[in-house]
Parts: C-alpha cells; structure tokens; sequence
C-alpha cells in the first residue's frame, strides 16, 4: 500500500460477503499447503467478522524453514494498513530487543493468533484504536495459526503476551507468573511465553519501560541460546 493511501482516514468498508463466508478458517486450508498457498487462501477469509473492519488479512511471514515462530495477539494499526506483521510502533521494538538479544529478524517466523486487526474508532480524531479479540474470533483463525505451525515446524515457539499465550497454552496461563519459563507442548520442541513488545511502550515512564525492556531482552537472549543449543546439537 502506497505512503499517500496510509494518511487516509479508516472507516470500516462496506465488503460483501463470500463463499469464503465460514463458522472456522478449517475450510480455507489447501490440502497440502505452502506458506504462499495459505498466505493467498487467507486473503479473503470471512470466518468471523473482523474481516469487515480490517483493511485486509495480515498474514504471518519469515522463512519457511524458520527455527523460531512469534507469535503475537493481532495485527495493529501499522500492520493493517502495511499487510504485514510487526511493522509498527512494536515491531520496532522487537526488532531492536531482539538484535540486542542477538536473534536476526530475517531468521525467524512472525504472526499472530488472530489475523485482522480490530478496532474501534477514537471519539475523537481519525485514530483507530486496538480492541482485544473475542474468543469466538480467536478460535475462527486458529486453523491459519495452526497450519502455519504444521508447515514452518519452529522448533522454538515464542507467544509474545497474554492473548497468543493464553490462546496457544490454555487460559490458565498467566504472563506475569510463567513468562520466560520452558514449557511442555506437543506445538514445538521448545515453548515459551514473554510479554508483548507493545505492553513495553504503554508502560508509564521511562524507568518503568527500561526495567520491562531489559526483562524482554533477557527473555529472549534464553531463545537465542536455544537456537545456539539446537544447532551445537
Ligand atoms: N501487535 C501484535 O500482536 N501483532 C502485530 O503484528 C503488531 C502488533
């Protein structure tokens, strides 16, 4: 999407519905998918209506044969308007936790658990503003999530906050309390769970945010030394 399109002002679009209109993106699944062929079945997914909202399916991206998933909550405003995962204000910050953290974004596998971004229109101004998806929504996207693991096969998987994680390790999973901890879990050889770069910038001042920041990176440098463990293996 071209710089000038971004400044637009997002209103939800009147979009028809579709054959693609289903209770679960399970129907959507190619056969025998590829990461391209799931990217192009997901374009036009109307499993729950979040696709009426979003300007269009944020899909997960990174190489096929990635060592490593992350796994966030959903797409944000940035990433909505970009079609790619982890682009905006948090993105950011992954990108600079994780070079500190030693772990080459070009390396490793990164989506969400939902893939439309919701939001609701500020009361005032043009600004969109994230809402939390509901369970319903998580669980009609949850075949994408699901496929891209069958296909990329990470070795390592990182939920990045308390949605991915709940929605990925059960609802008793509490960030705050397990974050950082390896985990048993039939999804990969390696699984944890650590907050979300976005929980980062809300926190109140820059000693809160500092103290989260060196926290992540700490998170992650034990992902790093999995990927180091896994290929000394
Ligand atoms: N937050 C997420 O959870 N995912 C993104 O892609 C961007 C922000």
């Amino acid at each position: 999407m071209s710089r000038r399109s971004t400044q637009l002002s997002f209103q939800p679009r009147a979009k028809s519905p579709n054959r693609n209109r289903t209770q679960s993106a399970l129907a959507l699944i190619p056969s025998s998918p590829s990461l391209s062929a799931l990217r192009q079945s997901a374009k036009d997914c109307q499993a729950c209506d979040l696709w009426k909202l979003g300007t269009q399916t944020v899909f997960g991206e990174g190489p096929v044969k990635a060592r490593v998933m992350f796994v966030g909550e959903q797409p944000g405003d940035s990433e909505d308007k970009a079609g790619r995962p982890f682009v905006g204000p948090a993105g950011k910050l992954l990108d600079e936790c994780l070079i500190e953290a030693g772990i080459e974004r070009s390396e490793i596998y990164v989506t969400n658990v939902v893939k439309h971004f919701k939001w609701a229109a500020a009361q005032r101004g043009k600004r969109r503003i994230h809402k939390k998806p509901r369970q319903s929504e998580i669980e009609a996207c949850r075949p994408w999530l699901e496929a891209e693991l069958r296909v990329v096969r990470p070795r390592v998987l990182v939920c990045l906050g308390a949605s991915a994680a709940q929605a990925l390790l059960g609802k008793q999973f509490r960030v705050t309390r397990d974050r950082g901890t390896l985990l048993e879990s039939d999804l990969a050889t390696h699984v944890m769970a650590t907050i979300h770069p976005a929980s980062i910038l809300r926190a109140p001042d820059r000693e809160g945010r500092e103290k989260q920041r060196v926290e992540f990176v700490r998170d992650l440098k034990k992902v790093a030394s999995l990927i180091a463990n896994e290929d000394a293996a």
